[in-house]
């Protein structure tokens, strides 16, 4: 648990996450989409969950980040929060939410914290997206930043390769990150930028940077089923796998199989 929460603070918050990066404490945070695992990474310790929208990969098997709608993004959020009693539960605005104008991203953003009861969103992009972010903070909603490779965005990226190694999307990205601060955003998700950049981000901002791909930073994220192992084609650069639940999990459901087929499940011990 970091160390800054007192036994009449166990909640983490946004002031909590500021204080971290103040004293220098790095933070940790997860993807979580269901409540079982919320349930489990909120107790190993984790400072914040977000509900990304990487769920539309994760959870419904999608090519991208685009398809997946608000209700969806409720569903999950909700089902997470339940979960959840100490970390901060973050969760992401889905694509189409909060581009179209101000005033419906602010409808959206209280929509998604009512039927969640997530204690900040997050939304993709920098300088174009001000105004909604303003409308937001102002209506009470934190709300996290999310720069660099921003999937909602891969239509026009055409790849989900590395940004801003060019001199000029790397000035325009320090540009979007400050503006995001000086709008209200109380954290910074940096996504797959090279490790000096981010170093230069951390340095020039007061709110952390939380990284992905983007070498060390005040916080790092990664998606869950990733780090756990779940998805055996994926390995980016970027990766630390912490477990093989791939191969844990095809270990067990063959074992299962077999019982049943051989008739050794279930036994006496298990019948009533
Ligand atoms: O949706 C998501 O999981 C994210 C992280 C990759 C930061 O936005």
């Amino acid at each position: 648990m970091a160390q800054y929460l007192s036994e009449t603070a166990k909640k983490v918050t946004t002031l909590c996450v500021r204080q971290m990066k103040a004293q220098g404490e790095k933070i940790s945070m997860l993807t979580s989409y269901d409540y079982t695992t919320a349930g489990i990474v909120d107790a190993a310790g984790i400072d914040i969950i977000l509900v990304g929208d990487s769920a539309s990969n994760v959870m419904a098997g999608n090519s991208t980040t685009l398809p997946i709608t608000l209700d969806e993004m409720a569903l999950y959020g909700r089902s997470v929060v339940r979960a959840v009693s100490h970390a901060m539960v973050v969760c992401d605005m889905p694509f189409g939410s909060y581009q179209v104008s101000a005033e419906d991203a602010v409808r959206n953003a209280i929509r998604l914290m009512q039927q969640t009861g997530a204690d900040a969103v997050k939304l993709e992009g920098g300088e174009a997206i001000i105004p909604a972010i303003r409308r937001i903070i102002a209506a009470g909603i934190p709300v996290m930043g999310h720069l660099g490779l921003t999937p909602q965005s891969i239509n026009v990226f055409g790849s989900y390769g590395v940004r801003a190694r060019e001199e000029a999307e790397a000035e325009r990205l320090m540009a979007d990150a400050k503006a995001l601060e000086a709008a209200g955003c109380f954290a910074l998700v940096l996504e797959k930028i090279p490790a000096a950049l981010t170093q230069r981000v951390c340095s020039s901002l007061s709110i952390p940077v939380i990284g992905i791909g983007a070498g060390p930073a005040d916080g790092q994220v990664l998606v869950i089923d990733d780090m756990l192992g779940k998805n055996k084609g994926f390995h980016p650069k970027f990766l630390r796998c912490y477990a093989d639940l791939h191969g844990i999990m095809t270990d067990a459901i063959g074992r299962y199989v077999s019982d049943v087929r051989s008739g050794d499940f279930p036994n006496e011990g298990e019948c009533y």
